[in-house]
């Protein structure tokens, strides 16, 4: 069966939770099983700007950030939520968010589909949810769509269609992806940083094979955005050179 984690990341579990609860029932009328997790149940520190994780790997604070970490990793699919605070995600995430930094320059769950979900009272919405499918994309996961509720339509309820593509990505093999220009832009920007700035990441790139490839695995890239993504690879790994 596959397995999806959610995380909430207010520390009530009140309207993002609401939205969570809901498609949890949807996903298990898939078969898909959904684990809830309440990031505030976790010991998240701030990050502490060293840059250990990116320069030599590991952090040095002993929390449950690799605890969660590795759930994603082994999860199927993530559903990452948040309430809008200050036009943006919650602190708690953040904090975390942060300490996943060296998947940006080693990425581990490249391919992974997940869902980016908020609520908000009225502003920020579209913000927030625009930062999360950064995000996302940041890791090399599979942005499989947003959701996001203002407490004025909170109780519009969620429909099996908002979570067709999730659901779809979930079920499909990684051969039959299409990934966007985007997901092959960002590939790009994250190859030619590990080879040009920094060791520990180039070893990784080579150990995974990718110096050769355009995309982390093989799927289905039309002939044009294979010339996108070429094409932006060579401009930038000159600009970055010289
Ligand atoms: C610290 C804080 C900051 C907030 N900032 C905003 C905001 O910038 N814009 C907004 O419309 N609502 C804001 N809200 C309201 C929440 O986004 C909204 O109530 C959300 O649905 C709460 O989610 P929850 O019930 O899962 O905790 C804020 C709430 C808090 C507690």
């Amino acid at each position: 069966m596959l397995t999806v984690i959610a995380i909430n990341s207010s520390h009530r579990k009140k309207h993002t939770h609401g939205l969570i609860i809901q498609i949890k029932k949807i996903l298990e009328n898939n078969n898909i099983h959904v684990e809830i997790i309440n990031l505030f149940d976790y010991n998240i520190q701030t990050c502490l700007g060293c840059e250990h994780c990116l320069i030599k790997g590991g952090c040095l604070l002993k929390d449950d950030t690799l605890e969660l970490m590795n759930k994603m990793k082994f999860a199927d699919g993530i559903i990452l939520t948040s309430p809008v605070y200050l036009e943006n995600v919650s602190g708690k995430l953040k904090t975390f968010l942060d300490k996943t930094c060296s998947w940006f320059h080693r990425p581990e769950i490249y391919g992974k589909p997940v869902l980016v979900v908020a609520t908000t009272k009225g502003s920020g919405l579209k913000f927030t949810l625009q930062y999360l499918k950064r995000v996302v994309m940041m890791w090399g996961a599979f942005y499989a769509g947003m959701i996001g509720r203002s407490i004025r339509n909170i109780d519009c309820e969620i429909k099996q269609s908002e979570c067709d593509n999730f659901i779809k990505l979930l079920n499909m093999e990684k051969n039959n992806y299409k990934p966007t220009i985007n997901n092959l832009i960002y590939f790009q920007v994250q190859k030619v940083l590990a080879y040009k700035l920094a060791g520990l990441d180039r070893d990784y790139w080579k150990e995974k094979g990718w110096n050769k490839e355009i995309y982390y695995f093989t799927c289905k890239i039309g002939f044009f955005k294979k010339l996108v993504a070429t094409s932006f690879y060579q401009f930038l790994n000159k600009v970055i050179n010289s």
